[in-house]
């Protein structure tokens, strides 16, 4: 019988467009330079395709759209709130939900609350702003994934997974009553877009459990890590998508999530909390600074919009397609001779440039260095997720730290691009590659005390 599936053919049509920017080679080397060498510095009509994010750059669906028309815009109690409320209790099961405009203002409302100096927070991999928002509240943010997840070739099918003996470990040196909560992000972006195993995610809350330490989950791309855990793990086989998911975050205590991605819309996002202190901490907060406890800094509209990409992201034809197409372009690079982080993530491929530029060293921002090129051939923007992003003096001796890996994510929009698209950004890649000796590294002119890949320039230097 002839399966879509078979085909990884898309599970939906096209029924509005959008052009795309066609440059010359000239106007690209002008962009760059106009930028400072910093990709999130040009104007996104200079970019033909862009892989900077899979972060509210989603297609949103004719029924989402539909749902727009369907916005209630009253102050207080619209009626969208109540849906939004129920689609994420549905799937997340937590008590208390409470909207933001997108997922890092969840992470400063908690950790402003619950987060001081000498606290510890541990993860699997902090996102940017998850650890800058713990830093910036006085906190100690701390990776523990499995040390199987820095070498770049490992095909370990979990390589989000928590290292439990580094869990515990950094526990016992902080002392239980520093770590307000552990978190623990599905799928790890920062690590590569890997997923977490049923399993680890159990023994993670177990373990803390014994300490009375909360779990709390950052959920940006939890129906991509469902999608693993039934692929991968042993027994999930074939499992319902949604009761993994719910089996998944009922072993913890709340989550920051991002609605920009597995929410499949354009802006919005949530803090979800079963204790009751902290979400009214939290809240009073929230009406502050973002709005009130029904709309949080949203229209109704959107949360409509969130409520319906719910239900949408968790349907198996969609995520067997998403996962696909991620996996085919990973095929497509390693045909090419590419080396990328394996195995591909659920919502990106990470370029590993320190195998790709092997002659240039950390200090020379390697991955900057190849983002850039992978912009002049072809137009395509990726981002730098090594030394420029996490470089940082130790905060005892003052020497400069650097990642364990340099990577240039290339993240895909979700339903937005197609086959014939990524087949380009592979032969881009390609072309990088056969002249990468001519490629040297890069220095900083200008930068800025924290984040400071979103606005730091830099030039190139000779190869
Ligand atoms: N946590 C993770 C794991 C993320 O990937 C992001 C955003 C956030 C939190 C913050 O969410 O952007 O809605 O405030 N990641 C985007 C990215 C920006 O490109 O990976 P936000």
């Amino acid at each position: 019988m002839t399966e879509p599936a078979d085909f990884g053919m898309e599970p939906f049509r096209i029924k509005a467009v959008e052009a795309i920017p066609l440059t010359t080679r000239r106007e690209r080397r002008d962009a760059l330079e106009k930028a400072g060498y910093n990709l999130f510095n040009l104007p996104s009509d200079a970019v033909t395709i862009d892989l900077l994010t899979d972060s509210g750059t989603s297609a949103m669906s004719d029924v989402q759209w539909a749902g727009l028309m369907l916005g209630d815009e009253s102050y207080a109690g619209s009626r969208n709130y109540y849906r939004f409320e129920e689609a994420v209790r549905g799937i997340f099961g937590y008590e208390h939900v409470i909207p933001t405009h997108q997922g890092r203002v969840a992470e400063n409302l908690l950790f402003s609350r619950v987060v001081g100096p000498g606290d510890t927070i541990p993860n699997n991999s902090h996102f940017d702003t998850t650890r800058a928002n713990i830093e910036n509240n006085g906190g100690r943010a701390v990776d523990c994934v499995i040390e199987r997840a820095y070498d770049p070739a490992d095909p370990h099918p979990f390589k989000g997974n928590m290292d439990l003996d580094r869990l515990r470990e950094t526990i016992e040196e902080a002392g239980p009553d520093n770590v307000p909560f552990c978190m623990l992000t599905i799928t790890n972006n920062s690590g590569g877009g890997q997923p977490v195993s049923l399993a680890n995610a159990r023994a993670v809350a177990g373990l803390l459990e014994g300490y009375g330490i909360p779990l709390l989950f950052d959920a940006c791309r939890f129906a991509e890590n469902a999608w693993f855990v039934r692929e991968r793990e042993q027994g999930q086989e074939g499992r319902d998508l949604g009761e993994i998911a719910r089996e998944m975050f009922g072993l913890g205590d709340g989550c920051t999530m991002s609605a920009k991605k597995d929410g499949l819309v354009n802006i919005g996002g949530f803090l979800a909390l079963n204790d009751d202190e902290w979400a009214e901490r939290v809240t009073r907060l929230l009406v502050l600074v973002e709005g009130f406890p029904t709309y949080g800094g949203l229209a109704g509209r959107d949360l409509e919009a969130i409520a319906r990409g719910l239900e949408e992201v968790l349907e198996p034809a969609y995520l067997r397609y998403r996962v696909g197409q991620v996996a085919s372009l990973a095929e497509g690079l390693r045909d090419a001779g590419v080396p990328i982080l394996e195995p591909p993530g659920g919502h990106a491929i990470y370029l590993d440039a320190a195998g790709f530029l092997p002659h240039v060293p950390p200090e020379e921002f390697p991955a900057q260095a190849l983002a850039c090129e992978l912009y002049l051939e072809g137009g395509v923007r990726g981002v730098e997720i090594g030394s420029l992003m996490f470089a940082a003096p130790d905060s005892e001796t003052g020497e400069v730290r650097h990642p364990r890996l340099e990577l240039v994510r290339l993240a895909l929009p979700r339903r937005v691009y197609t086959d014939a698209h990524l087949r380009y950004v592979v032969a881009a890649c390609r072309r990088v590659l056969e002249r990468r000796e001519e490629i040297g590294g890069m220095e900083i002119v200008d930068t800025a005390p924290v984040l400071r890949h979103f606005t730091a320039t830099l030039r190139p230097l000779p190869a």
